[in-house]
């Protein structure tokens, strides 16, 4: 095993450090992002916790590669640590799970001053900011995104949840961590697919508020897809500072607030990761979809140039993402059924973020249903 994830093979030297801040009063915190920060993480933890107690929470994949250096550093800046490992996986973000580490949060004998360590991609993250914002009516929590997906967009903005057999993160809070922690260089262990799946969130950040982003995405998806530590660092950060902003504006997704932009592609994906039971596509697989899908309706409702529409779908292809469903996939009924049920359905009203050109979107709850009824019927591979 390689323990010291700063000095993995085939990744260039570390760049430059990042810091994003989330603006939000008292709940402020920084995105940290650093190639090698995973090795001096205890000290970067001992400027913002309150106690010296904290609980580590990962899977058993992410485990076994990232907790030894971790350790390491968290037992250096003289932590009083434990490690709970879950079966990596959904099934996770249960409230079982969450009762499971309710328990190893006893064991550490955590209290109000303690803090969780969310170490793993998403599920991690939901999983353990959930348990930090119930255990004794909330503690810290500091997430350190392992997936690209995570870091750029679950761990920062404080939605955590576990999910209700009837629907995905039905059982949740808004709880801020104290900080998030990003090692670019613990992606050189992502396998590629995952990457790929990362790389529809960085797209989307372009396409719903930055052209000059969308434009050094383009230009730089080949170096992205090699895992260039300085391309990735900035696509990240570049990322985190657009979620960072539209979090600082509109921390609880409020009515007509901007958070809802960053659901861009997410009803076409969500409706796509129900009806095939979260086993055919990844997420980001299904928002690169659901991305395409979102800016053909645009083009169809005259919001959107073909042009731009193209364009987008042509850099979601460059990242190796699909742009359109299967033939074998659920038949098109099915899933327009299904965007009926989604939580961004107002009462039975459809509701879609559309562009009106790269790196500008809009909220949209008059969209007829036949135009996004036909969207379903877009060819397939
Ligand atoms: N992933 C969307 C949000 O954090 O609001």
């Amino acid at each position: 095993m390689n323990a010291n994830p700063s000095e993995p093979a085939g990744v260039p030297a570390p760049v430059a450090s990042h810091i994003v801040r989330v603006s939000l009063g008292e709940r402020s915190y920084e995105i940290q992002i650093q190639a090698g920060l995973l090795a001096d993480l205890g000290s970067r933890l001992l400027r913002i916790a309150k106690g010296r107690r904290l609980l580590v929470v990962t899977d058993r994949t992410i485990g076994p590669l990232f907790g030894p250096v971790l350790a390491r550093s968290l037992q250096a800046a003289g932590f009083d640590g434990s490690l709970a490992e879950l079966p990596p996986g959904e099934g996770a973000k249960s409230l079982d799970v969450a009762k499971f580490l309710y328990d190893r949060c006893f064991d550490a004998q955590l209290d109000r001053s303690s803090c969780l360590v969310a170490l793993g991609g998403g599920v991690m993250g939901d999983l353990t900011g959930f348990v930090a914002a119930t255990y004794m009516r909330g503690i810290d929590f500091v997430q350190v995104p392992t997936t690209l997906l995570s870091m750029v967009d679950a761990s920062v903005g404080g939605k955590v949840a576990v999910d209700h057999p009837r629907a995905k993160n039905a059982i949740g809070a808004f709880h801020q961590p104290r900080a998030v922690f990003i090692d670019p260089l613990v992606l050189a262990k992502l396998p590629d697919r995952e990457l790929k799946a990362g790389l529809a969130e960085v797209i989307k950040y372009g396409v719903l508020d930055d052209r000059t982003f969308f434009e050094f995405v383009e230009s730089n998806v080949g170096k992205l897809l090699q895992r260039d530590a300085a391309a990735l660092s900035s696509a990240i950060e570049k990322s985190c500072a657009i979620k960072a902003r539209i979090v600082g504006e509109d921390e609880r997704e409020r009515e007509g607030g901007p958070r809802a932009l960053l659901n861009l592609g997410h009803t076409f994906a969500h409706a796509i990761e129900t009806c095939t039971n979260y086993q055919g596509y990844l997420h980001g697989e299904a928002v690169a979809i659901g991305m395409a899908m979102a800016c053909e309706l645009s083009v169809a409702r005259k919001l959107l140039s073909r042009g731009d529409a193209d364009r987008v779908r042509q850099l979601i292809e460059l990242a190796g993402l699909p742009v359109k469903l299967k033939a074998g996939d659920p038949p098109a009924d099915d899933l327009h059924a299904a965007t009926f049920r989604d939580k961004k359905a107002r009462g039975g009203k459809l509701r879609f973020v559309l562009a009106t050109s790269i790196g500008t979107t809009k909220v949209f709850d008059d969209v007829p249903e036949e135009a996004a009824r036909k969207i379903w019927d877009l060819p397939r591979d």
